[in-house]
C-alpha cells in the first residue's frame, strides 16, 4: 500500500506548509492543558510529548494515518506470529521472547512459549553455576571474565545493557565485549587475562558472520596455547539458531543457547544473545528486565494510538522525517550509564527503516529512517549542543533521565546527581523556548552581539523520565523504541525486519580480501578508485 495516497497523508502534508508557524511558546501559551494531556505514563516511563511542534490538528490527522495504514491490525499481525518478514518469510516474535510462563504465541502452529522457558531456565542454570565459581574451567579455577564475542544485534544489545545495569552486575564477574574484527578489539580484552578464568561466550544468530568467526578462531588460538585443545569444552560456550555450524566450529551442542529465526538479530537482546548479560546481573534481574519489556509489549497492544507512548512518539518521528524533511534525531541520556544506548538504537532504528522500497518493492516516492545519533548528557552539551541550539537545521531530540543516580553513594553524590538532571531540564527548556532578541538586548547593548546571542528556540524534544535505571526499566525503554521503530516502519510501508543492504558490502569484501593476500599480483577488475586503493595496500604490505 502507498500511505501517501491517504488522505491524511494529504492533510499532514498541508500542515506541514505551515510547519514555520508551529510555535511552541504560542502552542503553549494557547493552551494551559498541553502539558498534562500530552504526557503519557508506560509502566515507570513518564514520556513528556509537549515540547514538540505538533498542534492538535497534526496529531488527529497523524493519528487518522496510523488507522489508514492499520497499525493496530499490523501489531497484532506481528504478535499472533504471521510471517510478516515477508522477504524472508519469517514470522516476527521478539514479544514471544518475554511472554509469561503458561502464556501461548503461536508459529507455524506451535506454540513457542514453552521453547522460550526451556532456553531461558537453561540460561539460568548455566548463569548461576557460572556465578556461585561451581562452573569452572580446564585447571579447576572459577571464571572471573566473560567475553562475549558477536558483532551488531549479538553484541549491541548485551553490551549496552552490561554498561546500564552496572549497579547490578555480579561483584566477581567481570564481561567484556569483543565486536570488530580489527585485531586491536581482540588483544584490548584478552591482553591482561589469564585464560584459566574466561570463559567466551560465542554469540552469533547464523553462526557464519565473518567477524565474529575471525575472531571465535583467533580467541580459541590464544586460549589453547596455554591450555590445550581440550580447554575449550569449559571456556566455550555459544548462542546460535545454527547447531551444525556451533558444533563445526568445535563447541559441544550441549554449551550452545538456541534462537529461533523469528528472532531478527537487532531484536534479540532478550533472547539467549543476552546470557552474558544475565550472567552479569543474575536470572533474577535478566527476568525483571523480561517484565518491564512486557509491560510495555501490553501498553502497545492495548492502548488507543492517542494515549499509545510509542505509536506516538512513531507517529512524531514520522511527522518530522517524512513531512517537515528533518534528517536526524539526537538521544541524549543525561545518564552515564546508557552511554551506548545511541549505538544500540542506531542499529534498532536505521537497520530496520534505513529503507528505500516499501514491502511491495515500489520505490517509496517520500523520506524513511532518520539519522540516529547521540551521547550522554551533560558531555554533548559542551560540543554538539551548539549546533543543535544555533544551527541551520531543526534536530528533534530525545531527552532521557532518572529520579535516583544509578551510582554508588558518595559525599556530594546528591549535588552531581541534582545538577545533571538541571542541566538535562534546561537543555529542552533552551531548545524549546530560546531566548528572543529583544530578551536579549535587555542586557546585551551591542546589536552584533544580540544577533549572535539569540537563541531561535522552537526545537522540539521528548523528555523520558524513570524513577530509577533498573533492569525493568531498562526493559521498558528498549521496548518503547522497539515499538516506536515499528510504528515507522508501518506507516512507511516498510519491511523493517530485513537489512538486505548489509549484503553487497560483505560479498565485496569476501572477494577483496582474497586480492590483498593473493602472493600473485591479482587481475583487478574493480573501479579504477578501488583497484588503485588495493594496490596500495598491497605496496604498503610488500606484496
Ligand atoms: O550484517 C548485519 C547483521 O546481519 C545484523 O543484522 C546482525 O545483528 C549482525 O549482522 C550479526 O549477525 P549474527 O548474529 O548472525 O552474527
Amino acid at each position: 500500500m502507498d500511505p501517501s495516497l491517504t488522505d491524511s497523508w494529504r492533510a499532514l502534508q498541508g500542515h506541514a506548509a505551515s510547519f514555520d508557524d508551529l510555535d511552541l511558546r504560542r502552542l503553549f501559551d494557547d493552551d494551559p492543558g498541553r502539558v498534562d494531556r500530552m504526557t503519557l505514563t508506560v509502566a515507570d516511563l513518564t514520556v513528556d510529548l509537549s515540547k514538540h511542534r505538533v498542534s492538535a490538528a497534526v496529531l488527529d490527522d497523524l493519528i487518522a494515518l496510523a488507522n489508514e495504514v492499520g497499525l493496530a491490525d499490523r501489531f497484532a499481525a506481528m504478535i499472533a506470529g504471521e510471517r510478516i518478514n515477508s522477504t524472508e518469510d519469517r514470522a516476527v516474535l521478539h514479544t514471544a521472547l518475554r511472554a509469561p510462563v503458561g502464556s501461548e504465541v503461536l508459529e507455524d502452529g506451535e506454540n513457542v512459549v514453552p521453547a522460550v522457558h526451556e532456553v531461558l531456565s537453561r540460561m539460568g542454570a548455566f548463569a548461576d553455576r557460572v556465578r556461585s565459581g561451581d562452573w569452572v574451567g580446564a585447571t579447576g579455577a572459577p571464571i572471573e571474565t566473560v567475553i562475549n564475542i558477536g558483532i551488531g544485534g549479538s553484541d549491541l544489545g548485551p553490551v549496552m545493557a552490561y554498561e546500564a545495569l552496572a549497579a547490578f552486575r555480579h561483584e566477581r564477574i567481570r564481561c567484556r565485549f569483543v565486536s570488530n574484527v580489527d585485531g586491536s578489539d581482540l588483544i584490548a580484552a584478552v591482553g591482561d587475562l589469564d585464560p584459566a578464568t574466561t570463559l567466551f561466550v560465542i554469540s552469533s544468530k547464523t553462526f557464519t558472520t565473518q567477524e565474529t568467526l575471525t575472531n571465535a578462531r583467533s580467541a580459541r588460538a590464544w586460549l589453547t596455547a596455554s591450555l590445550g585443545a581440550d580447554a575449550v569444552a569449559t571456556h566455550f560456550v555459544a548462542v546460535s539458531t545454527n547447531a551444525a555450524e556451533v558444533a563445526a566450529f568445535g563447541i559441544d551442542t550441549d554449551n550452545m543457547f538456541g534462537f529461533w529465526d523469528w528472532v531478527g538479530g537487532r531484536y534479540s537482546m532478550d533472547s539467549a544473545i543476552g546470557l552474558s548479560l544475565m550472567i552479569a546481573i543474575g536470572p533474577d534481574a535478566f527476568d525483571e528486565m523480561l517484565a518491564g519489556f512486557r509491560a510495555v509489549d501490553k501498553h502497545m497492544a492495548a492502548t488507543p494510538i492517542a494515549e499509545n507512548a510509542p505509536a506516538l512518539l512513531g507517529l512524531i518521528e514520522v511527522w518530522y522525517r517524512t513531512f517537515c524533511d528533518l534528517p536526524s534525531r539526537a538521544v541524549l541520556p543525561y545518564s552515564r550509564a546508557l552511554h551506548r544506548f545511541p549505538a544500540y538504537l542506531q542499529q534498532l532504528d536505521m537497520e530496520s527503516n534505513g529503507k528505500r522500497v516499501r514491502i511491495d518493492g515500489e520505490p517509496v516516492n517520500y523520506e524513511t529512517g532518520p539519522v540516529i545519533w547521540g551521547e550522554p548528557g551533560t558531555n554533548g552539551q559542551h560540543s554538539f549542543h551548539q549546533l543543535l541550539h544555533q544551527g541551520s537545521t531543526v534536530i528533534p531530540a530525545d531527552f532521557i533521565v532518572f529520579g535516583a543516580p544509578d551510582h554508588a553513594e558518595f559525599e556530594g553524590a546528591d549535588t552531581h546527581h541534582d545538577l545533571l538532571v538541571a542541566n538535562c531540564f534546561a537543555q529542552s527548556q533552551a531548545l524549546a523556548f530560546g531566548r528572543t532578541a529583544e530578551e536579549v538586548a535587555e542586557t546585551e547593548a551591542d546589536p552584533l552581539l544580540v544577533s549572535h546571542r539569540t537563541f531561535p528556540g522552537n526545537r522540539p524534544s521528548t523528555t523520558i523520565m524513570a524513577p530509577a535505571l533498573t533492569p525493568s526499566v531498562l526493559g521498558q525503554l528498549v521496548a518503547l523504541y522497539e515499538h516506536q521503530v515499528f510504528t515507522q516502519g508501518v506507516v512507511w510501508g516498510l519491511n523493517s525486519f530485513d537489512q538486505w543492504g548489509v549484503e553487497l558490502g560483505k560479498v565485496l569484501a569476501s572477494a577483496i580480501v582474497g586480492e590483498l593476500t593473493n602472493t600473485d599480483t591479482p587481475d583487478l577488475r574493480h573501479d579504477a578508485s578501488t583497484n588503485a586503493l588495493i594496490e596500495r595496500y598491497r605496496s604498503m604490505r610488500g606484496r
